[in-house]
């Protein structure tokens, strides 16, 4: 990808402090005794700046445990609602309650809001052994809680030595006994300045994780996902080359994500520990300009040079295991050795007829990135696309046109491939086909 003007994503950590001590976090401060707060005004304050300097598509808030900071994290929800940002909130859904609940849904934003919650182990021993805590139960109750509201949930489940057998269990049990359609095994990344008891899995292991995922996704209809990067090299060849295309995550730090702590203080990255600067004193621009490095690949390690699959991973994660002294350069650990050649897989765009009748996506943003080259999202980042103005003011132009047929429109005298354009957004749900 060319160098972004402005990151896709964001994380905003609305507290350092949590509830939970899971063996496996890799909140770099957990050995911090104080933990800080963001407050309301730093939170309005910053849904500002969010909306006039950093233009992300996407904004996760999450921690430590948001739910423990509900005002700034109600505040800057509320913020983001006003200002129609896609945002989802990252909880393990413990300290859920009533009240917090209400406030939550009145800051939903309909198809643009959506939890992600994590749940180490599905059963009560195992959970406690890796989170310290015994509330299983509770997450239980507040997870029925927001599927009874119909609430978008994806469950997350970090993997690692402690619960690699359990993935396609926990798959399932979720779907069955509370309608979870949004599945994503994560294997763990190791947590940087700071040492932890649970090791994370070798690349076999993550090859079975990923086959698990797959086989949820075969047998119960589900969606799943990996929320991390994984070195393309550490992946077999069928998992590189899935049909679904999953698992296709390259290192986003400094390029098209940066995370904000309570403080105000800019990450590459959650997992980097290492300051770039303030967004309340240094300003966006200043600290997007520090982060160009990430974004010239200066960063990734000489042994990726001329890897065929470098783009689906940019030498994977800068920071798996980081420690006091290491170079960014530092191959990630799960890197194996590159790859020479790559099995070109040509995506199949949908044939739409003439007389298909098609409806825009009403979840359609956009951003101008540089002259001549606009920036379009829906939801989804797998369906990011980069046009230029003139594509920009078809696609805006058809937004304005409620329901409408490929032979209603005047498509000139390129008409093929105009015809191939609508294909695309209708494969990238920019456009939806009404039945
Ligand atoms: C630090 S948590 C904060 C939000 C909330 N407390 C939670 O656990 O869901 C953010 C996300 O990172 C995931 N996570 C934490 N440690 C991780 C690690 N070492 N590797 C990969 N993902 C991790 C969590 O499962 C969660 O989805
Ligand atoms: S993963 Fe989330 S719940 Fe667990 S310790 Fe880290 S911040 Fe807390
Ligand atoms: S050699 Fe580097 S760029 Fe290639 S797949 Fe492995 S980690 Fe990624």
């Amino acid at each position: 990808m060319f160098s972004l003007t402005y990151p896709l994503n964001m994380q905003v950590e609305t507290t350092e402090a949590c509830n939970h001590a899971c063996l496996y976090c890799y909140n770099h401060w957990r050995t911090k005794r104080n933990a800080g707060k963001m407050s309301e005004d730093q939170a309005k304050r910053l849904a500002e700046i969010i909306e006039e300097d950093i233009h992300p598509f996407h904004v996760t808030i999450t921690g430590g445990e948001p739910l423990l900071n509900m005002a700034a994290t109600l505040t800057l929800a509320r913020e983001l609602k006003k200002r129609g940002t896609f945002y989802n909130l990252n909880t393990n859904l413990v300290l859920l309650n009533e009240e917090r609940l209400a406030g939550l849904q009145e800051a939903a934003c309909d198809g643009r809001f959506g939890i992600l919650t994590s749940l180490p182990h599905h059963e009560a021993e195992v959970f406690k052994a890796i989170t310290g805590r015994d509330t299983l139960e509770e997450f239980y109750r507040n997870l029925r809680r927001v599927s009874r509201e119909d609430l978008p949930v994806t469950v997350n489940m970090v993997v690692h030595s402690m619960n690699q057998g359990a993935v396609y269990d926990e798959g399932r049990f979720l779907f069955e006994e509370f309608g979870i359609r949004n599945f994503a095994a994560t294997p763990m990344l190791e947590p940087s300045m700071r040492l932890t008891s649970v090791k994370p899995l070798s690349t076999t292991e993550i090859n079975r994780v990923l086959e698990d995922l797959l086989r949820l996704h075969e047998d119960l209809g589900i969606s799943v996902d990996t929320l991390e990067t994984i070195p393309r090299c550490a992946l077999s060849e069928s998992l590189r080359n899935n049909s679904l295309q999953l698992f296709n995550r390259a290192c986003s730090a400094g390029r098209s994500t940066l995370s904000i702590g309570y403080d105000g203080n800019v990450r590459s990255c959650s997992h980097s520990p290492i300051p770039e600067g303030n967004i309340f004193t240094d300003g966006f621009s200043q600290l997007w300009e520090r982060l160009q490095p990430y974004r010239d690949n200066q960063y990734v390690p000489e042994e990726c040079d001329d890897c065929q699959e470098f783009f689906g991973c940019y030498g994977g994660c800068r920071f798996n295991g980081f420690q006091e002294g290491d170079s960014l350069k530092t191959p990630d650990r799960r890197m194996t050795s590159k790859i020479l050649t790559r099995k070109a897989i040509q995506r199949e765009i949908p044939r739409i007829s003439e007389d298909q009748r098609l409806r825009a996506n009403p979840n359609t943003v956009s951003r101008r990135e540089r002259e001549n080259l606009y920036t379009f999202f829906n939801g989804n980042f797998a369906h990011v696309l980069f046009v230029n103005e003139a594509y920009k003011q078809v696609i805006d132009h058809l937004a304005t046109r409620g329901t409408f047929t490929p032979r209603e429109l005047d498509l000139g005298e390129e008409r093929d491939k105009a015809m191939t354009l609508l294909g695309v957004l209708v494969d990238r749900k920019y456009l939806f086909v009404e039945t």
